[in-house]
């Protein structure tokens, strides 16, 4: 290992089916008025809504609520929300939802007491956050993001077209989250899948990159297996606890940073995503699936030899008496075979993105790179194959 880092991560999980018990003597920490923060409807329907206003009353707190969170989160909505934490004196934050519930009350978080526009401040220049933090807490209702136990928050902001995101520091993470896979029971297979492919790719960009025999590349291994191997029980059988318990586990450690320490990162798939998000307002881990093919059969010359350990020890490629190249290419296809299998959808057609919006995308594309730095023309270039 050759890069030396600093790793703290304050966030208390309860795992398990009976992990919500815990949420009222948490409540005991902060104050008396909860920003209740949710999306859609889906916990309304599914009961979880019920069950935790009944615990934040009993619990004698003032709820506000900020309902219909949309996926791929907007800054006009991070103002809304920022807006009733100072008007209500708000003294906790609790996501109930996936990813862009949790991303978004992180967003109000730093945002509601910023001087200035917090979206260039935070989003665009990266500045340090100097104003008041809110506490976030969470209960996660979907596996992928790993947004319940980071400081990721990826924000949309419509009025120019740009979904970009920032890792807080760890002040800003979740101060607990509460984890119970059979929320997860309820999801659409579509998002299902979506987060699971997200939390595959959050290792992959931090595994193909750097020369470097780290430990990173045997822990991110393991998890790859350990998710390929619950996916497959739980596209079958979505009520399988132990998949589920497995896949959300997995996908909190995945994107937890701890993964990726010591190592340089790649991120350029994400980075696409993100654009092809914006202009397509997609399911995040389609999207990513969608560019990944063709992004890694772009760049694996790049980096052979770690493309051909991934094909042997991530999907057990046999390499017998094959060059690097077949066994590497061969890796990526059983990738190909498991998002069929999975039914995660591989075209960014199917996604909602049109020839004319290629360029845009490809144009506003962040441009990162692990083994390779791609240019604009490149970018262009992987979403036509996508
Ligand atoms: O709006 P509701 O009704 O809650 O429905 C949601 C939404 O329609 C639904 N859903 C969630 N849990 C459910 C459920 N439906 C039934 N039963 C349940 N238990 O699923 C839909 C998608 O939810 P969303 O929160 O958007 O999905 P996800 O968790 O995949 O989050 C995606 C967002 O997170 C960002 C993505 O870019 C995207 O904006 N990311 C955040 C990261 C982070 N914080 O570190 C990293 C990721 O790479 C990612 O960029
Ligand atoms: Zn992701």
């Amino acid at each position: 290992m050759n890069i030396d880092f600093t790793y703290k991560n304050p966030t208390t999980i309860y795992f398990g089916k009976n992990a919500l018990d815990k949420l009222k003597n948490e409540l005991n920490n902060y104050g008396d008025t909860i920003l209740l923060a949710y999306g859609k409807g889906a916990i309304k329907k599914s009961g979880l809504y019920d069950q935790v206003v009944s615990i934040l009353r009993n619990s004698n707190k003032t709820i506000v609520e900020l309902s219909g969170i949309m996926a791929n989160p907007t800054y006009e909505k991070v103002m809304e929300g920022a807006k009733l934490v100072r008007g209500n004196n708000v003294d906790l934050i609790l996501a109930v939802g996936g990813g862009s519930v949790i991303d978004c009350a992180k967003a109000i978080s730093v945002s509601a007491y910023c001087e200035g526009d917090a979206w260039s401040r935070y989003w665009i220049k990266f500045e340090p956050v100097d104003n008041k933090i809110v506490p976030v807490a969470s209960i996660l209702t979907l596996a992928g993001t790993g947004s319940e136990m980071n400081g990721g928050s990826v924000i949309t902001n419509n009025d120019v077209k740009l979904k970009m995101g920032r890792v807080f520091p760890s002040n800003v993470y979740p101060k607990f989250s509460i984890l119970n896979p059979e929320y997860t029971f309820t999801l659409p297979a579509y998002q299902m899948v979506s987060g699971i492919f997200d939390m595959m790719s959050h290792l992959m960009e931090a595994y193909f990159s750097g020369e470097d025999d780290v430990t990173s590349d045997y822990l991110i291994e393991g998890l790859l297996r350990s998710i390929i191997h619950s996916a497959k029980i739980a596209v079958k059988e979505p009520q399988n606890y132990e998949a589920r318990s497995n896949l959300m586990w997995s996908s909190t450690l995945a994107m937890n940073p701890i993964m990726g320490l010591s190592k340089t990162q790649d991120w350029e798939v994400h980075m696409i995503e993100h654009q092809l998000g914006a202009y397509t307002d997609c399911a995040h881990g389609m999207g990513l699936a969608a560019i990944s093919l063709p992004y890694y059969r772009y760049i694996y010359q790049f980096g052979l030899d770690k493309f051909v350990r991934f094909a042997t020890q991530v999907w057990g490629v046999d390499d017998t008496g094959k060059s690097k190249e077949t066994v590497a290419l061969e890796g990526i296809d059983a990738m190909e075979a498991f998002i069929n299998e999975c039914g995660i959808v591989s075209n960014i057609k199917d996604l909602g993105a049109t020839e004319e919006m290629l360029p845009l995308i490809a144009n506003s594309t962040v441009l990162l790179g692990g083994y390779k730095k791609l240019t604009a023309t490149e970018v262009l270039e992987i979403l036509k194959a996508a």
